[in-house]
């Protein structure tokens, strides 16, 4: 089995003989015995920490979770999850995504599946929008930010704060509902808390009148 993997200065290759079944996260361990300079992150090796996420075959998805066979024979190429800076190999900065959400942080918990978020920042990785807009604050703070602000305590200037986080510009695509471990649903977060924006006047309605029908 071939697998290249993105170093600092490009794909570096690596042969060697695994299982199909393998989990990506093994399939790295072997390749640490064999070059202990390749870096990667991992922690819990349960699908709960979030920090394994890695991009195969241009796939975000969790190493600790996800088998070799989910991929197609042939070469495997692994990189960093997009859209966020690396560090060194397929580990990236998990602080610029908290600051990003810091930016739009509000004030107390409440619950919904915006609970279930182990903040592998997949959505953020998957997110077209996040790459064209640095405004932007991303699926995973819009995500948490919804947890929080669907408490009855919350007040307008938190919903405000999302407006600073371009909250509008999300194009509903959707890659981040799909891409999410955790069905967190991200995009339909941002889609409850848009409608609350537009019902308590502080976001406009969008235009109908782009539709095409006959
Ligand atoms: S919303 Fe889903 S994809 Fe995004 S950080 Fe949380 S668990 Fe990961
Ligand atoms: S639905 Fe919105 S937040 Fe989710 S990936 Fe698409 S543009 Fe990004
Ligand atoms: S190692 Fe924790 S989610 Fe993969």
């Amino acid at each position: 089995m071939i697998i290249n993997i993105k170093r600092s200065k490009g794909f570096q290759t690596y042969e060697l003989d695994v299982p199909k079944n393998i989990i990506l996260l093994e399939l790295l361990h072997k390749i640490k015995e064999i070059d202990p300079s390749v870096g990667y992150r991992h922690m819990c090796r349960a699908g709960i920490c979030g920090t394994c996420a890695i991009k195969v075959n241009s796939k975000h998805i969790l190493a600790c979770k996800t088998r070799l066979s989910a991929f197609e024979e042939g070469v495997i190429n692994i990189e960093p999850i997009d859209n966020a800076h690396v560090i060194k190999d397929l580990v990236v900065e998990h602080q610029y995504f908290f600051d990003k959400y810091k930016s739009i942080k509000p004030r107390f918990w409440a619950f919904n599946n915006a609970k279930n978020c182990i903040a592998c920042f997949v959505c953020n990785g998957v997110c077209p929008v996040m790459n064209l807009d640095k405004v932007f604050a991303g699926p995973f703070s819009f995500a948490r930010a919804c947890g929080i602000l669907e408490d009855q305590r919350n007040q307008e200037e938190d919903y405000k704060r999302l407006l600073e986080g371009a909250l509008n510009h999300c194009t509903h695509c959707k890659n981040c509902n799909y891409a999410c471990p955790m069905l967190v649903m991200p995009e339909v977060l941002i889609k409850r808390l848009e409608d609350t924006m537009i019902s308590k006047g502080l976001l406009q309605a969008p235009r109908n009148d782009l539709f095409f029908g006959f």
